[in-house]
């Protein structure tokens, strides 16, 4: 049924609702991007599942969030439930095999799969400000902080090592401000207190090392299919700016490291964003501008995003314009909203003379869809109402038991579940900190001793002032090094990469 340049989705019906022709998705426009929209239990997670599935049989590697833990079944093999060999004969998946996924499962947390984590500098400024939410004049700060760590070599790698320079930078905020611009003693603390908060919500496990290497979620396995890496979201759901933010700085990940590869047969990654709308909610506009251009350039990587949100209207429209395959499930009307809604999608598909698109969004039948992927040249089809095939995978949630099998049999067990706390700007920090106070206290000592071994005459030489500065060089020299130590186990990357604000400068 599936040949080696589609993706089977499912049958398109006749108006007599008779069937009509397979549905496929094209490889090489995988990474035209997508689009899976509908109300409540409409059937977006079972369409993101098929999608998926298919693309790993391609060989093409997945990541996508599980929002509420009932994307875990594809780790595990389908079950012939009536009503799934009843769909299959509908869509004419003719065997209809039942399989299991090589999955990776992910967390935030480290409570549900492998932690991920990022640095500090690798998460940038830009998208720190957005995750603490702060101020215009907040920002200046943040930026001015990381351009000192910069400059002084100070590695910044989990919160620590941002609360110490923040307390460092607030001690020297007179001769700051001198240099760099308006470093207030209030918005460095104002700062300060919105990264408490940030590690009370649980944040702190997210940064730190050991980071997540990119290379870890294209894996395929050996025989030949793309390894489904599975983020748990549940919890981070609670926190959407941070699931914002992370699923951001991931796609920026993702954008720098990889090389252009113009158009392949087929996708090298593809992304899932279930519940995208907390991507765009409340953001400001540059950043929504951002996300518009990491989605556009991200393309030539060869990476396929696909958005899975309610409502079609949850996508600034920018974005939607971008997403070349869709799948929209059935949407109620009866707010004037809704209304909108369903006018808005139904106006975004190439017209099927044989049916009315607003219509038949408010008619569809759970599993159904008016689905229009792109075909020669990438055009997008002319919309058909289409019934989706059923999985080959688990409908529903794993056990807790075969979860942490899973686990603790993956490819990457083992890797990420240590936090590794190297040296970096908190313990430099602290131990410049210490290093000045123990050199006051010796030089208060060789003076109070000094003046005892005073050799009449020679006052202006061994004289108590001089000992203290080569006591203050001493000190200098010793933060020389440390820097020098940090930035040599900096592993090659740069301090500060200023992802996003990177890619805006880049075009
Ligand atoms: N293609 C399909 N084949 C067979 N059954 C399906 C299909 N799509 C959906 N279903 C049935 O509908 C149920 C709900 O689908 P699903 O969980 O995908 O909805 P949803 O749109 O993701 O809902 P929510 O917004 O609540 O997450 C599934 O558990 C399954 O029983
Ligand atoms: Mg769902």
């Amino acid at each position: 049924m599936v040949d080696e340049t589609s993706i089977f989705i499912g049958a398109s019906r006749k108006p007599d609702d008779s069937y009509q022709r397979a549905e496929e998705l094209l490889l090489r426009y995988g990474n035209r991007h997508g689009l899976v929209t509908g109300a409540t239990g409409t059937g977006k997670t079972v369409s993101l599942q098929i999608l998926a599935e298919g693309f790993s049989n391609a060989g093409v590697p997945v990541f996508c969030a599980d929002i509420k833990g009932d994307l875990s079944g594809i780790s595990m093999m389908g079950e012939a439930k009536d009503f799934l060999v009843k769909r299959a004969e509908q869509v004419k998946l003719d065997p209809y095999q039942f399989q299991e996924f090589p999955v990776i499962f992910w967390d935030l947390f480290g409570e549900q799969g492998h932690p991920i984590r990022a640095t500090i500098s690798e998460m940038g400024p830009l998208l720190l400000s957005r995750l603490m939410n702060l101020t215009e004049a907040q920002e200046g700060v943040m930026n001015i902080a990381f351009r000192i760590a910069d400059e002084e070599g100070l590695l910044l790698l989990d919160l620590k090592d941002l609360q110490a320079l923040l307390a460092n930078i607030a001690e020297r905020a007179d001769e700051l401000s001198a240099r760099y611009g308006n470093v207030t003693k209030p918005s460095v603390g104002a700062i300060q207190r919105t990264l408490l908060v940030l590690e009370q919500q649980g944040a702190a496990n997210f940064f730190g090392e050991p980071a997540l290497r990119i290379a870890d979620i294209m894996r395929t396995t050996r025989d030949g299919r793309g390894a489904i890496s599975v983020l748990a979201a549940d919890k981070l759901m609670m926190n959407p700016r941070l699931y914002a933010t992370f699923l951001l700085w991931l796609m920026s990940e993702l954008f720098e490291e990889l090389p252009e590869v113009g158009d392949l047969d087929q996708p090298k990654l593809v992304f899932f964003f279930d519940e995208a709308h907390l991507l765009f909610e409340d953001a400001p506009k540059v950043l929504i501008d951002r996300v518009e251009q990491v989605v556009r350039l991200i393309r030539s990587k060869g990476v396929g995003v696909y958005f899975v949100t309610q409502n079609p209207l949850d996508i600034p429209e920018k974005v939607l314009a971008q997403l070349g395959n869709r799948v929209q499930h059935a949407l109620r009307a009866y707010t004037p909203r809704e209304q909108q809604a369903v006018r808005t999608a139904a106006e975004t598909f190439r017209p099927n003379p044989d049916f009315d698109c607003a219509t038949a969004i408010t008619q569809l039948a759970t599993g159904e869809a008016l689905v229009s992927m792109l075909e020669d040249k990438g055009v997008p089809a002319m919309v058909q109402r289409t019934l989706i095939r059923p999985p080959s995978s688990r409908l529903g949630p794993i056990t807790p038991d075969e979860r942490r099998k899973i686990i603790a049999e993956s490819p990457v067990a083992g890797q990420y579940d240590q936090v590794v706390d190297r040296e970096s700007a908190f313990e430099i920090l602290q131990k410049k900190a210490k290093e000045a106070q123990d050199a006051e206290a010796q030089a208060q000592q060789q003076n109070s001793g000094g003046s005892r071994w005073t050799i009449p005459g020679f006052d202006d030489v061994l004289g108590t002032g001089n000992r203290r500065s080569s006591n203050r060089q001493t000190v200098a020299e010793a933060a020389i090094k440390s820097v020098v130590r940090s930035v040599g186990s900096s592993v090659g990357r740069a301090i500060v990469r200023g992802i996003l604000g990177s890619l805006a400068r880049g075009r």
